[in-house]
């Protein structure tokens, strides 16, 4: 391909787009309730180990394939080895792992149109159009279409702009005022009755935890969802890094990140869930645990919103701002996937190769919304438990064994002089050979039982 690519502007241009494409849904409603229903800080504890343990190492191996083949997953998987079998290899995993990144977003495009709806409602409210916040409160399939469609436009145009203009400048935008809202909202929580039950959930860990084989798993497999891994989105903002960068240190800026995002967003979930419990709202089920996944979304947090009166509109306001920008954010990690695929692979115009994918991707995800309780958790499942898992252990695989040691070290040695005398160096080649896949197929098996 003649044309230029994209690159990242700077390394916090880097780091911002990176880190919104970690932080969303995954982070502020999948960890905080995890962490709540396993253990409270024992599952924080080995969730850090396993972020860093595993989901590093593997991003790792991400970032450095992409910037070595300096294009998208296909073509980078392809084209790492001249033996026909390895290129054909390659090319099957980098297919797959399009189709994933393509399926992610399908399901993901759609819960980000839910968040917007409920982010509408409050401000419908505010603003006295009565009709409007019904409709958008109705789970009606025209609302969930049209939320979609909205948030499908939205990423298109994003991504439509390319790299530096459209990626980095709109993370750079919306990544602060996420901290903003987030940070407010924690503020706010502690101001109310619970709240410090909540903490205490969240921070006092059940240390009888630590040994179960499950809970090491689960943290695992939320770790690698997390960072994105396994679908090429990592691999191919790599490849939009400068080789003066340092790729090891970018790589543990970005686990440290979202980590940290993840850590900060229990502080604001666990406490509001006590904060609701003590105004009557329920927060158990039946037997016991957490109600947690969607209805603590759109129903636990919504009925402590409303007995808040006038400060729980804007409160409501807040929180659905905070996870539709968390969402998008990373729902523009995933539309690159394809899109850079059609561009060098196919010499398409990245605003025409950005609304033909973006299309696409509307349309299975409307057929998803009209099957909804036929598609919906299939495609999650397919995706997320199976597909990324597996994608993740080829990843490792090809950088470890693939690309050759040698290979590896010039690549990490044009943004670090030093990289061979470092600790990581020592490690890491040899870990994402043999540990790293281990240590994800054990998930992997784990998460089929
Ligand atoms: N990391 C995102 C989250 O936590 C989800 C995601 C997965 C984004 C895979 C891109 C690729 O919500």
């Amino acid at each position: 391909m003649t044309t230029a690519r994209g690159q990242f502007s700077s390394k916090t241009g880097f780091i911002l787009a990176a880190v919104g494409s970690a932080v969303g849904l995954g982070n502020i409603w999948g960890f905080p309730t995890q962490a709540a229903s396993n253990g409270g800080a024992a599952f924080l504890l080995v969730y850090l180990a396993m972020a860093f343990v595993v989901a590093y190492p593997a991003l790792m191996a991400e970032l450095t394939l992409g910037r070595y083949a300096r294009a998208n997953v296909v073509t980078a998987l392809s084209r790492l080895s001249a033996q026909a079998p390895l290129k054909r290899t390659g090319l099957v995993a980098g297919v797959a792992a399009l189709g994933v990144a393509v399926l992610i977003l399908s399901f993901y495009a759609i819960v980000t149109g839910w968040m917007l709806a409920e982010f509408i409602t409050p401000a419908a409210q505010l603003l006295q159009f009565e009709a409007l916040a019904s409709w958008s409160r109705g789970q009606s399939f025209g609302r969930n279409a049209l939320m979609c469609g909205v948030i499908s436009v939205l990423t298109i145009l994003i991504i439509a702009r390319g790299v530096e203009q459209g990626i980095e400048a709109w993370s750079t935008r919306l990544m602060p005022t996420l901290i903003v809202i987030l940070l407010g909202l924690i503020v706010y929580v502690f101001t109310q009755d619970g709240a410090l039950d909540g903490l205490r959930a969240y921070l006092v860990p059940d240390l009888s935890r630590l040994s179960d084989p499950a809970l090491i798993l689960s943290a695992m497999g939320q770790a690698f969802f997390s960072l994105s891994l396994g679908v090429g989105v990592m691999l191919i903002y790599g490849s939009y890094l400068r080789d003066t960068d340092n790729l090891p240190r970018l790589g543990a800026a970005v686990t440290l990140l979202d980590t940290g995002f993840a850590f900060i967003a229990g502080l604001l979930i666990l406490p509001a869930i006590y904060v609701a419990q003590a105004q009557g709202i329920e927060v158990f089920n039946s037997e016991g645990a957490l109600i947690a996944g969607p209805d603590l979304i759109f129903q636990v947090l919504p009925a402590l919103f409303e007995r808040m009166g006038q400060a729980g509109i804007w409160l409501s306001l807040a929180f659905f701002a905070l996870m539709s920008i968390a969402a998008l954010t990373s729902a523009i990690s995933l539309l690159e996937v394809p899109v850079s695929v059609a561009v060098e692979r196919w010499g398409l115009r990245r605003p025409a190769a950005a609304a033909l994918s973006g299309g696409v991707i509307f349309v299975i995800s409307v057929s998803i919304i009209a099957q909804f309780e036929q598609l919906f958790s299939a495609v999650v499942t397919l995706t997320t438990v199976y597909a990324q898992p597996l994608l993740g252990v080829l990843l490792c695989l090809f950088a470890g064994w693939v690309l050759h040691r040698h290979q590896l070290l010039k690549e990490l040695r044009k943004g670090h002089p030093e990289i061979e005398s470092t600790l990581f160096w020592r490690i890491w080649p040899f870990y994402i050979r043999y540990i790293c896949p281990t240590l994800i197929m054990a998930a992997f098996v784990q998460s089929l039982r």
